[in-house]
């Protein structure tokens, strides 16, 4: 790959250790991939947050970064592994909140936003179509892609952070024209009428195109909030962080229709159901917001849960944004929630908290949700904000 001048500068260290390392990562990463050059990037979004995963040999590495790693352009975080302010609520440990807080002071001191949400486009950092980011996180790489027209490859933790030392990302895979090109035209013969539905379409698509990235047809409208669904689930269950909706998403009139096709029909989506669904009666969680809640949807959470209560035996958990949480908070969202027994789990989520073993069951309207409190031991239940709400009221899944 070839560097500039000031790239060659950065390379040996002159700039200082974190920005010395970073180089070394992009540079390998672009001579893996083939990349000609550097390109700059308009934003970061780091994931690798949570305390649980990274664990002290991840907090050791941060720390090194941080001694005089500084970020050059607007760098946001992925959710943490407990709600900064109110982790007690969710029973995270003492020894758990130490560590995070540590973690989060590494990334302060680097001059990343301490925005802890998977929805960094909901708060501010929002790319504008065609422009280069670097982003980790696959539901919001996914979303950056294809529902903005930004792009960005799939980044990991370490290389995200790098890009943000640097400013620059090696300029391969979905940077390219050519590399963004649909490969399967994707049918889909059926209505969408819950949130729930388009993490099941997510999880048939991603498991039909497998490694192809889908042109879809046959979609008349969508919500952001149910694209933002689709992006996690499209990802956790197949491979591509792109897809195109003809007539929603941008960019689509100027692609021609690929000629490998699949179709999804209603028992596709019910198999989707199926898959993701267990055996289970008795829900211990109930959490929503994964991707993290819009303020959209935690006036409907508010709406539906007025004069309700949660049942004594499960917890109910809202995860968004600190910033959303705020809003609902001068809406006064948050204390009917609250009232009726719902906790909010800010800057935080099912997936990277700390759970396992502490619940045995969870209801979600969320496929990607699902996927990862399986890997938590948890029995799993999809389906709408409603059903799920009814979960959390009575303590059953009907
Ligand atoms: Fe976001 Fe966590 Fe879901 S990072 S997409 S809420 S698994």
């Amino acid at each position: 790959m070839e560097l500039t001048k000031e790239e060659e500068k950065m390379l040996n260290g002159e700039e200082g250790y974190a920005v010395r390392k970073s180089m070394e990562i992009l540079t390998a990463l672009g001579d893996i991939y083939g990349a000609d050059r550097l390109i700059r990037v308009g934003s970061v979004q780091v994931a690798g947050v949570s305390y649980h995963n990274l664990g002290d040999a991840g907090l050791e590495f941060l720390n090194e970064l941080a001694k005089d790693g500084r970020v050059k352009v607007l760098t946001t975080l992925n959710p943490a592994g407990m709600d900064l302010e109110n982790w007690r609520q969710l029973g995270i440990s003492e020894e758990f909140a130490a560590k995070q807080n540590l973690v989060i002071d590494a990334f302060d001191r680097m001059g990343i936003l301490i925005s802890c949400t998977c929805t960094p486009y909901l708060i501010g950092n929002l790319p504008r179509y065609g422009e280069h980011v670097a982003w980790s996180e696959s539901s919001a790489v996914t979303f950056a892609n294809s529902v903005i027209g930004a792009r960005t490859n799939r980044e990991g933790g370490p290389s995200a952070l790098a890009a943000a030392f640097v400013g620059k990302t090696p300029r391969y895979g979905l940077h390219l024209d050519e590399k963004r090109i649909p490969n399967i035209h994707v049918r889909v013969n059926t209505s969408l009428t819950k949130l729930s539905d388009w993490g099941a379409l997510g999880y048939v698509i991603g498991k039909k195109a497998e490694n192809k990235i889908p042109f879809i047809t046959g979609i008349r409208e969508a919500e952001l909030d149910e694209l933002k669904s689709f992006c996690a689930s499209v990802v956790t269950y197949g491979a591509q962080p792109l897809f195109y909706i003809q007539g929603i998403t941008p960019g689509t009139d100027n692609l021609s229709v690929p000629s490998d096709n699949a179709t999804v029909e209603e028992h596709d989506l019910k198999e989707a159901y199926d898959n993701i669904n267990d055996q289970v009666t008795d829900i211990e969680l109930v959490c929503v917001g994964c991707p993290h809640c819009s303020i959209k949807e935690i006036a409907q959470i508010a709406k539906l849960m007025e004069g309700k209560r949660v049942a004594e035996n499960t917890e109910f958990w809202v995860a968004t944004s600190r910033t959303a949480k705020q809003i609902a908070d001068k809406r006064g969202y948050s204390e009917i929630i609250e009232r009726a027994g719902g906790k909010f789990a800010c800057d935080t989520c099912m997936a990277v908290a700390p759970l396992k073993g502490r619940f045995k069951s969870l209801a979600t309207t969320s496929a990607k949700g699902c996927f990862y409190s399986r890997q938590n031991k948890m029995l799993t239940k999809m389906g709408s904000l409603e059903e799920c709400l009814e979960a959390a009221v009575t303590g059953k899944w009907n």
